[in-house]
Order: C-alpha cells, then structure tokens, then sequence
C-alpha cells in the first residue's frame, strides 16, 4: 500500500499520518514494557488473553474438517478470498435491500447516474453505507425502521468523467454541482422495512422515510450549545447547524432514537488559520483543515479562514428520533467533540445510561459518558435529553490489568484556566486537548467500542496502527507497526459500567497467525479462513455473540476481501473466529446490525469497487468508466453502489446457530 493517497479511501486510511497527538502522553507500549519484561511478552500476552499456544484437541478436530462441539456458532464456514461479488456461508441467502441512489422518500426520482443532481440524490439512498440499526415497529422482528449513515463519498466511482481529485490539483474537476451532490449523498437514512413471504423490502413512499444531508436543520445542546466559539455568520445563536458530516457508526439510545457519531470531520474543511488564531492549537490537534474536499472552494463554512468557528460544530454525536421525520436531530456536546466512531449505550444496573466511544486515529482514545440522571424504562420520552447532562471519562490503561476512567470536568485537575479551559464548553470542544492532559493511553485507532448487553463485557475494535514504533509493543497493545489491529477486551466490576476502574485484557491479536512475524493470535481452533485483520465495526447478537466486520484486508496484504466474523469470547474456544461473510472487492463491512430475534442481519457493504490498485487481478485505480467491480447491479454504465445487504437462513432460523 503506498503512502500516497489515490482515492478517497486511501484519504480517509492517511488522513491520520497528521500528528495530531502530540502529547507527552504513554503510549500502551509504555504501560505495558512496565507490566511485562521484554523476554516475558509473549508469555504475557498468553496469559492475558487465555489463549492456548498448544495445539489441543479443538484444534485437531479443526484439523479434520469437523466442529469442534463446544463453540457456540454451528455455521460452516466460508471460504476467504476476493472476487467481484459478494459471499455469505452456505445455507444463508444474502440480498441487495437498497443501494446509493435508490428513492427514499416519496417522489424521489429513480437512480441515474448519468443525469444525477443534488435535488435528486437529497431525496434517494446516500453513498457510503455504514452505520446501521434496526428499530422495530410494534415490537416487531419482521417490521421496522432501518436508519444509515451515508459516511462519506468517491467522486472518482459516482461521476462520470471525474476522475480521482486531488488536493495538490485543487480538485480541478469538482463543479458547485458536483460538490452538491456530494453534500446530499452525505448524511442518513430512514426507511421503513417489512418482511413478506421470508423476503425483506423496503416500503415504498412511508412517512417515515427521511434524508439527513448537509442542509439538514439541527441544533446543538449540552454544555458548548450557544457558546461564542460556536457562532458562525449564519448563525449568531451558536445554536442552529446545518447537517452533519463523516458519520461513521453510532449507536441505538435504549429510548429509541439513533446515535450518528461524526467522525473525519477535518477532511471537509480548507483554507489556513494563523498560528496566532485563538483556534489554532485546537484545530491543530484535529487536523483541521483536512483539505479532502472541494467544499470550502465554493463554500464559505467549509473555508476556515472566511468560517473559523464553523469547524467547531462538527465532531460530535447526533441525536436522532427516526420516528419523527420532522424532528430536529440534537448535536449531543456533553459527549465531547472528537473523531467518533461510534456511540454505544449501556443502561447500567442504577438506571444511569453509559456510552462508549472511540477516537479513531492513531494514538487517540477510548472514551466513555455517564449521564446524570437515570433511564426509566416506563418512561422513555422522560429520556428525551438525558445526553445533555453527565460526566465524559477518557481511559488510561495501566500496567498491573486494570484501568481508569479520568473524568474530564472543568476546574479539576489541570482543566482550568491556566491551560486554557474557561467552561466545560472548552472542555467538550477540546476533548482530545483535555484528555490529553490527564494522561489518557494512546490506543491503536480504537473504532467501535461495543458492551455486551448478555456479560457486560466491552470491547474495544483497535484497527491498526503502523506508526507505532518499535519498543512500543506490549500485550494490550503488541506490535509496533501494527497494520493488523487488536480486539481489547474491558471488564466493568461486577457490571458497574459507572465505576472509575476496570480491568483489561486482550482478546484478539489480528491478522495471519501462519505468519510468524505477524505476530496474531487467535484460539488454535481458528482456520485459514478464520482469522481476519482491522476489525472496525462489530455488534452482538441476540444470543450475545460478538459479530467483527473489517475494513483493510485488502487483497495484497491478506488475499482476502473484508468482511464478517463470528468471535468466540466465552468458554474454551473463546479468540476462535469464523468467517461468516466476504464483501465483493475493494469493499469495506459496515453495518452489522441485527433484528432482536436474531433471525435477520444487515450489513452495510461500503464502497465496493475501491481501492483498484490493491486488487492484482484489476491493479489500476477504478473509476466510474472503469470500474475493479460492478456490484451489485453489474451493468454497463452503472458504476458500483454501496449497499445494505440483508442476510437470512435459508431455513428461517437464527443467524450464526
Ligand atoms: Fe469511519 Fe473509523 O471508520
Ligand atoms: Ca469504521
Ligand atoms: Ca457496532
Ligand atoms: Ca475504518
């Protein structure tokens, strides 16, 4: 893979080469050199992770060919490979349900891509699938509303005649009305779903349905909402924001609505701020400006120097009711301003509601948010702003197996004038500055941060981290130049996921475990197709097993597509994973989401047909003309469209059982 980015998604896998931390804070190496000697790491890593080195009988039996009986998933497994297609385990049927650029809300105009506009695409299905929750109607596991975020766009695969567009070009190509299109393609997704005769569709002109896009009114609450920094020249109140951009997963709240986390937020903005700007040593720490896009050229809020505050009403999570198309979705500032990943919320045993969080770049952090008040199942619209009142914690990772969540509160510990903090409206707008000061452990690009609801366990999706340098690895946190990524492991004490301490432990060491100096572990049970690298979204099913999408095994590095595994994390076959579900080339998984009687998946497949060059079989950057893959309509003129795939067992039974 080169350091140059060529295409979108290389911008999006580069775009943390910005130092943004340049904190003196440990890295995991640090920590861990403390906790284990050097010639006692792997034995560490062993012991941590309660992962046998021998080759044992579960192993034999993977050995022959035959299930190994005391694993809790009963599928047989997939082979692992990269093609133009997409590939689910056999005797699962796995279907296209809508695709970028089919209509959403009632009237939009069919899908053409060779007559597209921002009118249009502001009414059908976004681009770049990721997110996705299902959220029943009636109770229902057959009837429901499905919500999406659309993450980001390729203009190279959506427009003809474009072409990869480059910074250093000052994205020659890009028209106001190609950039519109893109500002609509951006954004979510509500449609409404049902399931007839075993299939599932989507139903066609529902007053549920509803685009979220650039344009989208919105409103910021919590601490920073109305704050001066927020003020911006369309909108003095420091209140009123229009969209929400790079929404990468997010979350469902137990009350029902959508937790849509903002994540590369930087990318959308140019322009150049002097180092003498009161929001230069903010923006610096995130990146801003990212310069991806050709937005700022035509307008003024994505242009630092005409908007600077605009970029301060990006980067947090969206609130977002799917039954109401008319409501306000609500940018949650109480949960901190970052590169979020993802918004996963827990109803702890007092009835305060916690959410995880992951910054995803490299050597940022896990974080979590306590609300203050209490969550009443009898009572769910009482719940209506329980995010706007709580406690933001940032995790250090320490040496001995446990680990701390620091509060980031204004006027405690060094989070007060001195360093630049007035109100915890500086706090939240500067998380990372905040975190930073309190020592918080640098982590391998943490992406979802996921409880389990069954065991109350969390785990923290690490992606990679390749600039991790050597004298860094460690058993939380191993491989200096970690392009494989980790799965950590975090242990609330008895259930307490309000407590201050947890323990930790590694679950997953990824990537080819056949390869020595890749350095991967997983349970000996796990095959040739089994294992997988840069686990990035995951979710549990109804059982409470842990589903791991990918997004970097490209076909260069792994030869395999990315895609879904099921993990084992309980019993004796627990770090055993099991491939599931392959992405056609040049894909990334999103998604998985599961319906609650767990009969039904959705997986997001996004952007398929990336990523040309990685591929040997197409080795060229793919384009609309020439694209790697023309899933999945594969026509002639129809380029590849992100899509939701839902997958069902032929028989009607349970996923994954
Ligand atoms: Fe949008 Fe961190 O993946
Ligand atoms: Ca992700
Ligand atoms: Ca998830
Ligand atoms: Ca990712």
């Amino acid at each position: 893979m080169t350091d140059d980015p060529v295409t979108r998604a290389h911008a999006m896998e580069f775009s943390d080469d910005v130092p943004a931390n340049a904190s003196a804070n440990p890295t995991m190496g640090d920590v861990i050199a403390a906790r284990f000697g050097r010639r006692d790491l792997m034995k560490g890593i062993m012991a941590a992770t309660a992962i046998g080195a021998t080759l044992g009988p579960l192993a034999l039996a993977s050995a022959r060919g035959t299930r190994a009986a005391a694993g809790s998933f009963g599928f047989t497994e997939l082979e692992a490979g990269v093609d133009a297609t997409h590939h689910v385990a056999p005797g699962y049927r796995a279907e296209v349900l809508i695709r970028w650029g089919d209509p959403v809300v009632a009237g939009a105009p069919e899908f053409d891509p060779a007559a597209q506009s921002a009118e249009a695409q502001s009414r059908q299905f976004g681009y770049n699938n990721d997110f996705v929750a299902y959220f029943p109607i009636d109770g229902s596991s057959e009837h429901g509303l499905l919500v999406v975020n659309h993450e980001y766009t390729n203009e190279e695969l959506m427009f003809p005649g474009v072409g990869v567009q480059k910074k250093k070009d000052d994205f020659a190509g890009m028209t106001k009305a190609l950039v519109d299109i893109e500002m609509a393609a951006h954004g979510g997704s509500v449609i409404e779903i049902r399931k007839e005769n075993g299939r599932w569709r989507v139903v066609r002109d529902s007053p549920y349905a509803r685009r979220l896009t650039l344009q989208t009114p919105m409103e910021m609450s919590g601490p920073a909402a109305g704050h001066p920094r927020l003020v911006t020249s369309y909108d003095p109140t420091g209140r009123r924001v229009l969209g929400m951009v790079n929404n990468c997963a997010g979350g469902k709240t137990p009350w029902g609505t959508w937790l849509s986390a903002e994540e590369n937020f930087h990318g959308y903005f140019r322009g150049e701020l002097g180092e003498d700007h009161p929001e230069a040593r903010n923006y610096r720490r995130y990146g801003v400006p990212g310069n991806w896009y050709a937005w700022g050229k035509f307008h003024d809020r994505f242009h630092i120097d005409r908007e600077p505050n605009e970029a301060n009403r990006f980067g947090w999570i969206v609130e977002i009711d799917p039954f109401d198309p008319a409501s306000t979705p609500k940018k949650r500032t109480a949960l901190g301003r970052f590169k979020h990943e993802c918004a996963t919320p827990i109803v702890n045993a007092d009835g305060r509601v916690v959410v995880y969080m992951g910054d995803d770049q490299r050597f940022d952090y896990i974080y979590k948010f306590v609300t203050a008040g209490r969550f009443d199942p009898a009572d769910p619209a009482a719940a209506r702003d329980l995010l706007d009142e709580g406690t933001l914690y940032v995790a250090r990772f320490d040496a001995d197996g446990t680990m701390e969540w620091m509060p980031l509160v204004f006027g405690r510990g060094p989070l007060t004038p001195e360093n630049g903090f007035e109100s915890q409206a500086d706090v939240v707008i500067e998380a990372r500055r905040a975190a930073d000061l309190l020592g918080a452990t640098k982590m391998d690009r943490p992406e979802d941060v996921e409880p389990n609801p069954k065991t109350g366990r969390v785990y923290a999706m690490c992606t990679k981290n390749k600039k991790r340098k050597k004298g860094d690895e460690n058993p939380a946190n191993p491989r200096s130049e970690n392009r494989w990524g980790h799965v950590v492991e975090m242990i609330p004490p008895d259930g307490d996921h309000t407590a201050s301490t947890y323990r930790w432990e590694i679950l997953l060491l990824c990537g080819d475990p056949t390869i020595a100096e890749v350095g991967a572990r997983f349970s000996s049970a796990t095959s040739k197709d089994g294992w997988f690298a840069n686990p990035d979204n995951c979710a549990f099913d109804a059982e409470g097993r842990l589903w791991i999408a990918t997004d970097g095994n490209n076909a260069r590095f792994t030869g395999r597509a990315d895609g879904l595994w099921a993990v084992e994390t309980e019993g004796e076959l627990r770090g055993t994973s099991r491939h599931f579900f392959r992405c056609p080339a040049g894909a990334e998984m999103c998604g998985p989401e599961f319906t609650p009687d767990g009969r039904t998946l959705f997986l997001a497949v996004q952007h398929p047909g990336d990523d040309g060059e990685e591929w040997p079989e197409f080795g060229r950057t793919s384009t609309f003309e020439d694209p790697s893959t023309r899933w999945p309509d594969f026509r002639d003129g129809v380029p590849p469209r992100p899509s939701i795939v839902v997958v069902t067992k032929e028989d009607g039974g349970p996923i994954g059982s």
